[in-house]
């Protein structure tokens, strides 16, 4: 993606490899303090997944994958026996940060399957190798689930979104956004609408800022204000990313989507998933066996913001000691649920056989 700083451009991935090193765009600060942090091995990998130091089911997975890269190369001196044991224990440390992307155990469980076969240095050859293939299939999904999705966008749309489906969500481009970047490359007018996505606000800090890098128009809204604009009709599509699909097309996503896909439903607006092949669960049958995050309450009590001064604050915004709950994703059955954008073209209705056939 294109980061404009101080006069500069710079082309950057949300996370790369170095060898043993993972690099990460640090998308705590953002947008008003742009870092990139490292993570030098596996462990540190699973604490910036848990801390949200990167989030974003794609990019949360090529993580995984990164994190299992990490521990083959810290396992090479070991004896086999003792390299498979660390390596499934890797993968136990990074499946238990984050329950709800199902990218993160796709990532890991293939990472892991090619560590258990061949030569000591296979193995590690073959780990790091995965890896870097989720990386780049993660990116070549992004760009089709654009070219795809961009032929939904009409010249002159208002189109809203929720939560960060970005760029900073994968390596690149992102699933929601990305239809919206290939419209607006290809000269169409677009004016997104984007939902601030409380309690962390991935909306505001960060899909308002990558469209501000990308010079696309676009208006922040609070998430209470869509169902309004939705019925003046100045929304003629809503598209959203998933961080779980279920078989039947169920979708779990960032809190406050099902309510997005029932006004939207209501007010006769389409509404899109665009999900790569990585963030559909054939096993989950439906929506309901979905692990849902719950967060810390301190999320919804307060919040991070800028002071005059340009410092990185903590502000209170309810009474110290409120009770609070932070369900971190909800779910959106299929009913409400248009097509799936996703590599393999657009899934429309009955969801049970076009996934299947799919990515079955
Ligand atoms: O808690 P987050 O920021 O990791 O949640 C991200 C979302 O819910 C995105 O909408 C989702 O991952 C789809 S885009 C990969």
């Amino acid at each position: 993606m294109k980061i404009r700083m101080g006069g500069e451009t710079r082309e950057l991935r949300t996370l790369w490899r170095e060898g043993s090193v993972v690099k990460m765009i640090d998308q705590r600060g953002l947008p008003h303090r742009f870092e990139i942090a490292s993570s030098g091995d596996h462990r540190e990998t699973a604490d910036a997944i848990r801390d949200m130091v990167l989030r974003g089911a794609g990019a949360i997975g090529v993580a995984g994958g990164y994190g299992m890269a990490q521990a083959a190369l810290e396992a090479k001196d070991l004896s086999l026996g003792e390299f498979e044991g660390y390596l499934e224990e890797a993968a136990e440390r990074l499946k238990k940060t984050r329950p709800t992307a199902v990218n993160l155990f796709h990532a890991v469980d293939r990472c892991l399957a090619a560590a258990l076969s061949g030569s000591m240095k296979e193995r590690v050859e073959k780990v790091e190798a995965e890896a870097d293939a989720i990386a780049e299939e993660d990116l070549a999904a992004s760009k089709r689930i654009g070219e795809h999705g961009g032929g939904l966008i009409g010249d002159g749309f208002g189109i809203l979104t929720h939560c960060n489906a970005g760029a900073l969500a994968f390596i690149d481009l992102g699933t929601a956004l990305s239809p919206i970047r290939f419209a607006h490359t290809q000269g169409k007018r677009v004016h997104v609408f984007v939902d601030e996505t409380r309690p962390r606000c991935q909306g505001a800090r960060l899909t308002a800022w990558e469209l501000q890098q990308e010079g696309i128009p676009y208006s922040l809204i609070v998430d209470n204000a869509a169902g309004h604009f939705m019925r003046r009709g100045e929304v003629d599509i809503v598209i959203v990313g998933a961080d779980r699909v279920a078989a039947n097309g169920d979708v779990a996503n960032k809190i406050g989507t099902y309510e997005k896909a029932v006004v939207a439903h209501e007010n006769g607006v389409p509404f899109y998933v665009a999900a790569p092949r990585m963030t559909f669960d054939m096993k989950a049958e439906t929506g309901e066996g979905i692990e849902i995050e719950e967060r810390s309450p301190e999320e919804v009590t307060g919040m991070w913001g800028l002071d005059d001064e340009g410092r990185q604050r903590w502000i209170m915004i309810a009474a110290e000691g409120t009770p609070a709950r932070n369900p971190s994703f909800d779910v959106t059955p299929a009913k409400y649920v248009t097509g799936f954008i996703t590599e393999a073209g657009i899934l429309r209705p009955p969801f049970g056989e076009s996934i299947l056939k799919a990515f079955g």
